[in-house]
């Protein structure tokens, strides 16, 4: 069964075309990097999934349910969300932001929250020492972090990320990175992953999506991407980044095969 399908999704904002006639199916444990030019609709789609954008017409399908049918709430609960310059809730202290969700499904076990707040907090990279500030107290990289862990904290069994790790500095991108890959390998969530930086999509993605003016350029593994762009829009968006800076400092993540196309 697929996680997430959008069928014949439309959205306008006034007299705009946002997402036009848009389908896809995105099987479990798909990985799906989003990518496109800025105001291609990458955001405005993946909001759809939880509800917070929704289609002038067509239908978006999680695990072959109408979403416009369930309880937003409840919906929200099973799709983890994080996004740049996340978003914590400013009356909570760091820790209290991260065990929100898990509160709301384990009240009675404190202690395994409290090690599941200190396993993910580990893994975002965030001291021990941070656990009791409040939003405002962090820096704007330590709040992005706080963000990330507390999307991850859920285990939910979708998870949206809007490019997540913009905000924090390479070597803890780099982290991360590699945190979440491991974390998807070894749980089988499906992952939609908004990124700007083609190297991080074609290195985190099974699949990638690619997006120009709210219509599917090609979906596809990052290998066919690269070596079969489906036309010029997609050709030029990752030919573009061939041989940057960027690229070589992503090569670690890449196959082989991939380098050697990027050389
Ligand atoms: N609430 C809104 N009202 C009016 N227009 C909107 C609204 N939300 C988004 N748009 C427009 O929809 C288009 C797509 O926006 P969206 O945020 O989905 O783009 P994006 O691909 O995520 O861009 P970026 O890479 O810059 O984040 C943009 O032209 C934007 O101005
Ligand atoms: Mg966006």
């Amino acid at each position: 069964m697929n996680a997430i399908e959008f069928q014949n999704i439309k959205k306008t904002y006034g007299d705009k075309t946002i997402i036009g006639s848009f389908s896809l199916a995105i099987g479990r444990g798909e990985f799906v990097t989003i990518i496109g030019t800025s105001g291609s609709g990458k955001t405005t789609l993946v909001k759809m999934v939880n509800r917070l954008v929704v289609p002038d017409s067509g239908t978006v399908w999680i695990n072959g349910e109408d979403i416009q049918d369930k309880d937003p709430v409840l919906l929200r609960r099973g799709i983890g969300y994080a996004i740049q310059g996340s978003v914590l809730f400013p009356h909570m202290t760091v820790e209290e932001n991260i065990a929100y969700v898990p509160n709301l499904w384990n009240k009675s076990d404190k202690k395994r929250t409290a090690s599941a707040v200190s396993k993910w907090m580990k893994i975002a990279g965030l001291a021990d020492e941070l656990r009791q500030q409040y939003p405002y107290e962090l820096s704007g990289g330590e709040q992005q972090r706080v963000g990330i862990a507390r999307a991850l904290a859920a285990s939910p069994p979708i998870l949206l990320m809007d490019e997540p790790f913009g905000a924090v500095d390479e070597i803890t991108r780099k982290q991360l990175q590699k945190e979440l890959k491991d974390i998807y390998e070894q749980t089988g969530i499906t992952v939609l992953f908004i990124t700007h930086d083609i190297s991080e999509a074609l290195a985190l993605g099974t699949k990638v999506l690619v997006l120009d003016k709210g219509a599917l350029q090609q979906y596809d593994t990052p290998d066919n991407i690269l070596n079969h762009p489906a036309n010029a829009f997609v050709a030029q968006l990752v030919g573009d980044r061939k041989g940057s800076e960027k690229n070589r400092d992503c090569n670690d993540d890449l196959t082989a095969k991939q380098r050697s196309t990027l050389k």
